[in-house]
């Protein structure tokens, strides 16, 4: 890791960051100008190679009366602004009632030996040593307005962090009206951008678009980072595929509306941005006040989707994810949502736990339904206290209880919403995101609390504190089960376009305080599922509920799509009852549990209506996923095939880091009539050693499993299932 400063001539900088397999090269040109000159692998210098041409373009205007070839339109920059003569999709717009242009030039710059870590909003951390930092500072003399750029190298990662502040040195107030947190000036545009689109119970689908001349954007304006969009895209070389081709990936650690994508320019040069989403946002920015952007981060390789896969996670796992269960095992779970809905008392969930400990479950998770009166989804959010009715002898007993059968307890919250019947709206009715002069707009008939808002902050740091000291509380489910519609606050102290990001602001400090109060506590994110799995919240809840959708054809897309950024140890996935409750398929409880078993396993289903048999297969699948779970949830993930190219087959393997064992799941869709054979070429394994089938006590050699592949034995049969273990002879 290195962050190279070379003097070019009289009046330019030239700064190369760098690690084993990434560098980043910026220069200063005449009059602080200042351009990308090259993201991607590794050089071990660079002398301008690729120099940069100045060539009189017609429409492209520049600020040289005598220079006609000089236009920041043409020229790949780091930085980009509106109204200085890049026509392109600039990166910060910031106007007044006078101005609305910003002419940012080099002004100075500063190495710093470590990770800056952002104030109040979710960043990547790293040990002292493991990385350094590029600040640059760019000024607008004009307006005094000063903008640092961050770059972040680390040692064991291609992964670039970056983040942007903006400080107002003037005397003026301004506006922020756009501020994008990373921007890639890439010299052509022969890409497919990919992102992971889809819907509520339809998460993470995988879909790529050649790039075309133009505006290409992937985002959300729905106050989360979504169920139909995630923070993220990369661009591929439109050969790339597991193993080989170019990526370029970017991310946002957010969690609230962003916008990613590409801008092709008039000469094939593609910007690629990530960033808050400006429809959505504005920021008055006073004189002496500085705003922060969130934190991007860049990423390549040239090895394929595989290999930027295993680099995503890895950095995740070391650089996003925090606390006591940054790397810990994850418990195996059973949730009464699915087996009970609102429909529980004391004994039915003493049942449940008596089932769960006969069959080798590790953690009761109580779901939604234990506070106020909450007897459906119309009431009672914001009411935390408990539900006499259904749990007349207290929370605290039942935890004893289940407790002293062996298992840990958890509990599901969803904080950040308030029901219009229940206590809290009645003495509180302005909490609420609400429009003074609109009427509210329902979705599953709850409204939003107004995070902007300090005293709400305050009532759910100590709501939920009570909730959490309540009884003896491992684990807790924090859900939220809708969008924002009439983003406003009634205490009109900011500007309203100001609302959703300090809103993502306040729900950030909520978490900082709950998480630091409760590092024991293991917090799984939820929204319906994976409407805000993100980089934001993995920063405080290492865990998210990847979808409300337990069909395990449906989740072979939503884990592929998932797992494609985020590692396998943030991935909930349950086994549950047939026929599914959302889609009504029937499939069997091996292929359930193969496929529950390619994340962190849990259960949903009424455990006390099963057959003895089932049970005996779920104490089979709770043990053999004690046995592999390292394996899965500590592991290197390959995708063997991916339901996008062979839609009825899909197979992935995990190899855990000392590549002594490893874990292979197929998944055959639909049977075929004289269907080929199907023999998987493994990957990761040690070439030199040999293996053993766990199963068969067969062995074979790592080069033999990897180069010559695994028969799959035939099945004649939908939804069919399969999973080996090998270990290192
Ligand atoms: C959301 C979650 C579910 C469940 C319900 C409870 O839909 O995704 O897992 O917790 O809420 O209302």
């Amino acid at each position: 890791m290195d962050i190279q400063v070379k003097q070019q001539g009289n009046d330019g900088l030239q700064f190369h960051l760098s690690n084993n397999s990434v560098s980043l090269v910026i220069e200063t040109v005449t009059d602080g100008y200042i351009f990308l000159r090259h993201f991607g692998k590794k050089i071990n210098q660079y002398n301008a190679s690729n120099w940069a041409q100045f060539i009189d373009r017609a429409f492209s205007p520049g600020p040289y009366a005598d220079n006609r070839c000089f236009s920041l339109d043409t020229q790949r920059q780091v930085y980009a602004t509106s109204g200085m003569g890049d026509f392109r999709y600039p990166a910060i717009m910031i106007s007044n009632e006078k101005d609305m242009g910003l002419d940012l030039r080099f002004q100075s710059y500063e190495i710093i030996e470590e990770i800056v870590k952002l104030t109040g909003l979710p960043s990547s951390h790293a040990d002292k040593k493991a990385a350094k930092t590029l600040r640059l500072t760019l000024v607008d003399d004009v307006l005094a307005i000063h903008v640092k750029l961050f770059y972040t190298v680390f040692t064991d990662t291609s992964v670039i962090a970056t983040h942007v502040e903006v400080t107002n040195n003037g005397t003026q107030p301004y506006v922020i009206e756009k501020i994008h947190s990373a921007m890639l000036d890439l010299e052509h545009s022969n890409y497919e951008l990919i992102e992971l689109a889809g819907a509520y119970a339809r998460e993470k689908t995988f879909q790529k678009t050649p790039l075309k001349q133009g505006l290409m954007s992937v985002n959300s304006r729905r106050g989360a980072s979504s169920h139909q969009a995630t923070p993220f895209t990369c661009l591929a070389t439109p050969t790339t595929n597991e193993e080989q081709g170019e990526v370029i990936g970017m991310h946002l650690v957010y969690s609230g509306d962003f916008e990613a994508g590409v801008f092709v320019d008039q000469l094939q040069k593609t910007r690629m941005f990530i960033g808050l989403n400006h429809e959505t946002f504005h920021w008055n920015l006073a004189p002496k006040q500085t705003f922060t952007a969130p934190e991007a981060l860049i990423t390549y390789t040239n090895q394929g989707f595989g290999a930027m896969t295993r680099d995503m996670h890895h950095f995740v796992s070391n650089h996003i994810l925090n606390g006591v269960y940054q790397k810990a095992l994850r418990p195996i779970l059973l949730n009464n949502w699915e087996a009970t809905y609102f429909d529980f008392d004391e004994s039915k969930i003493l049942a449940l736990a008596d089932k769960a400990v006969e069959v080798g479950i590790e953690l009761l998770v109580l779901d939604d339904g234990w506070f106020g009166k909450r007897d459906d989804d119309n009431s009672s959010l914001g009411d935390w206290f408990l539900h006499e009715k259904k749990l007349p002898k207290g929370l605290e007993s039942l935890v004893e209880q289940v407790n002293e059968k062996g298992l840990q307890f958890g509990i599901w919250v969803e904080p950040e919403m308030i029901s219009v019947d229940s206590e809290l709206y009645r003495s509180h009715p302005d909490w609420c995101l609400h429009m003074a002069n609109r009427d509210h707009l329902y979705s599953r008939n709850q409204l939003v609390l107004d995070l902007s808002r300090v005293d709400v902050q305050e009532y759910l740091i100590d709501a939920m504190s009570k909730v959490c000291t309540s009884a003896n509380i491992s684990y807790v489910k924090w859900d939220m089960n809708r969008n924002m519609t009439c983003v406003a606050s009634a205490l009109r102290q900011y500007g309203v376009k100001e609302i959703s990001h300090r809103y993502m602001l306040g729900l950030y400090r909520i978490l900082t305080s709950l998480t630091a109060k409760f590092p024991h506590i293991l917090f799984e994110s939820c929204s319906g599922g994976g409407g805000r799995y993100d980089l934001g919240m993995l920063a405080y809840m290492p865990q998210t509920w990847t979808s409300d959708n337990t069909d395990a054809v449906c989740r072979l897309q939503i884990q592929y799509g998932t797992s494609f950024i985020y590692p396998v140890i943030t991935m909930g996935a349950h086994v549950s009852a047939v026929p599914n409750h959302q889609v009504g398929r029937i499939t069997s409880l091996q292929t359930r549990g193969a496929i529950a078993m390619a994340g962190n396993l849990g259960y949903e289903l009424d455990l006390t209506q099963l057959p003895q048999i089932e049970l005996d297969e779920i104490e089979k699948q709770v043990q053999t996923y004690k046995a592999i779970r390292p394996i899965i949830q500590q592991g290197d993930l390959y995708r063997l095939l991916n339901p996008t190219t062979t839609p009825n087959e899909t197979a992935f393997m995990y190899v855990d880091k000392d590549k002594t064992a490893a874990v292979i799941t197929y998944c055959q869709v639909l049977a075929q009539a004289e269907s080929p054979t199907v023999v998987l070429r493994l990957k990761g394994l040690d070439e030199t050693a040999s293996y053993i089938d766990m199963e068969t006590k067969k062995s074979y050699g790592g080069d033999e499993l990897m180069y010559v592949g695994l028969t799959i034995p035939l099945e004649r049969t939908d939804f069919y299932a399969v999973t080996f273990h090998f270990e290192k002879c």
